[in-house]
């Protein structure tokens, strides 16, 4: 199908305890400033540089890369009602949902500046060291990340610590077949992508709970 592409919105179950959020609400409402205030409190994970990919290549992400409402329909079910959530690999902060209570988690520099203004507050850091206490969110969520952690296992683990009651990956997975933009134009970047995202196999090893959802997602070229 020319205009459809497939991705995988993972959710699963992890083990349930007491939450012992850390509230972010002062900073809840979020601008620039405070999202400045944010980074300049983040916490740096030990011997990690903050030289951060999307510092390099994440320059007018935001302009180009915004929230479509029809994959944040789909992705905001599974984390309804959730009384905090961690955004991982958040980016520019496209699909936080609005009226939630959310921190988001960047590396990138470039990435936390082009957060729009009132956006959740962010902090500066790495899915492998989260800077947060043990169990410190309901939910987390992470959009098109995973496949940039350098050290997987380190981040499952840290997921495990951080969120007591679910997490929702989008990712897409790499035995699903190529399309017609990645079969006939860009063979290369099917090539790259299957070697660096996680299987579902991966991801179901480390969350036994694991429930998959495969989603065809409709997208239009249009000037
Ligand atoms: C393709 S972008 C997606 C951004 C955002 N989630 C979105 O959907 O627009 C991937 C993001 O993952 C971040 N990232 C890369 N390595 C990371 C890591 N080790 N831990 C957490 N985030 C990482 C990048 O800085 C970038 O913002």
């Amino acid at each position: 199908m020319h205009s459809q592409r497939s991705h995988t919105i993972n959710s699963l179950k992890g083990h349930l305890q007491e939450s012992e959020f850390e509230s972010y609400n002062a900073a809840a409402s979020g601008n620039a400033a405070k999202n400045a205030a944010f980074l300049s409190r983040g916490v740096m994970p030990q011997g990690m540089i903050m030289n951060a990919l999307y510092d390099e290549i994440g320059e007018g992400y935001a302009v180009g890369r915004r929230t479509d409402p029809a994959i944040a329909t789909q992705l905001n079910k599974y984390l309804r009602n959730a009384e905090s959530i961690l955004n991982i690999g958040a980016g520019t902060g496209s699909y936080e949902p609005e009226k939630s209570n959310l921190v988001a988690l960047e590396p990138s520099t470039e990435m936390i500046r082009q957060r729009a203004e009132g956006s959740h507050p962010v902090k500066q850091g790495f899915a492998e060291s989260l800077p947060f206490p043990n169990n410190s969110f309901s939910h987390a969520m992470t959009v098109l990340s995973l496949h940039h952690w350098t050290d997987r296992s380190a981040a499952y683990a840290e997921i495990k610590r951080v969120v007591t009651e679910r997490v929702v990956f989008l990712t897409w997975d790499p035995c699903s077949a190529p399309y017609w933009l990645t079969e006939e134009y860009f063979p290369q970047v099917y090539e790259i992508d299957c070697s660096i995202f996680p299987s579902i196999e991966e991801i179901k090893s480390e969350f036994p709970n694991l429930k998959t959802k495969v989603s065809q997602i409709k997208f239009e070229f249009g000037l």
